[in-house]
């Protein structure tokens, strides 16, 4: 089966597999999304990945996917899976860097499906959000991180309004708060702790999901964690 998927976060970590993955088929087109793709060659040996410049905290995050909508028409799954981490003593966070957080991880990521559910596949079309396991409500927090996995908990509420009012037709999205992955993001919040699951291994899960968990979920959060944190 052919799809147009977009991964918006793709330049490394856990965006990166979850863009091999899909583009292993070659059936499937791949729409790779981020700031730093230019000149890094990762991608380079797929004929069936585009990658384009995207800057998700920008004020102009709607026109940037409105052109790239242009190209990529209709879409069958968005992975929203860009993050940006700060981690830093509570009374230190300056208003950029909390902005920053708000504009990545919860804002910009509104406004650009703002524009991807206009152009949802006729046989439908799945948004899967990347979120924390520190935005999932009760689970245990971590000093440092209040811009970051507040911001994600935003996001996870977003998915549950966002599921009721497109509940009747065939746009679903879901949130999966993912534990601990070993990745440059990682090493930020917890120098030095060694992460149980590869970014391979999380892209393998969530590429999985996307293609098969619309058709049993709508709105959920989802843990994907056999860690703390
Ligand atoms: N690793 C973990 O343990 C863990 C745990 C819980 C949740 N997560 C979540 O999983 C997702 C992937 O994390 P990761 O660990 O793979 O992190 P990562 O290695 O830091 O990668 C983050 C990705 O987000 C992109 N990105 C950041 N700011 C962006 C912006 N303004 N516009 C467009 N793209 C942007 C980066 O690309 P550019 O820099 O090229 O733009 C990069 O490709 C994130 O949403 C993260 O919050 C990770």
């Amino acid at each position: 089966m052919s799809r147009t998927i977009i991964v918006v976060g793709s330049s490394q970590g856990i965006g990166l597999e979850i863009v091999r993955q899909f583009a292993a088929d070659s059936a499937n087109k791949v729409w790779a999304l981020s700031r730093f793709h230019q000149g890094t060659g990762k991608l380079d040996e797929f004929q069936n990945v585009y990658c384009r410049k995207v800057d998700v905290s920008k004020p102009d995050i709607t026109a940037q996917m409105q052109s790239v909508l242009e190209e990529a028409g209709t879409v069958d799954i968005l992975i929203n899976n860009a993050g940006y981490l700060v981690n830093k003593p509570f009374e230190n966070l300056t208003y950029q860097d909390i902005l920053t957080s708000y504009q990545t991880n919860i804002i910009g990521i509104m406004l650009l499906t703002q524009e991807v559910v206009k152009k949802a596949a006729e046989n439908g079309l799945h948004i899967v959000n990347i979120s924390s396991m520190g935005g999932f409500q009760g689970t245990m927090k971590f000093p440092g991180l209040a811009a970051y996995s507040s911001s994600k908990a935003a996001l996870c509420n977003f998915t549950e309004l966002f599921a009721e009012e497109y509940k009747a037709t065939n746009i679903k999205m879901n949130c999966l708060c993912l534990g601990a992955v070993q990745t440059e993001m990682l090493e930020q919040a917890f120098p030095g702790y060694i992460a149980p699951t590869r970014p391979a291994e999380m892209a393998n899960y969530i590429v999985d999901f996307s293609k098969n968990g619309a058709a049993f979920f709508n709105g959920k959060i989802l843990p994907v964690s056999i860690s703390t944190p």
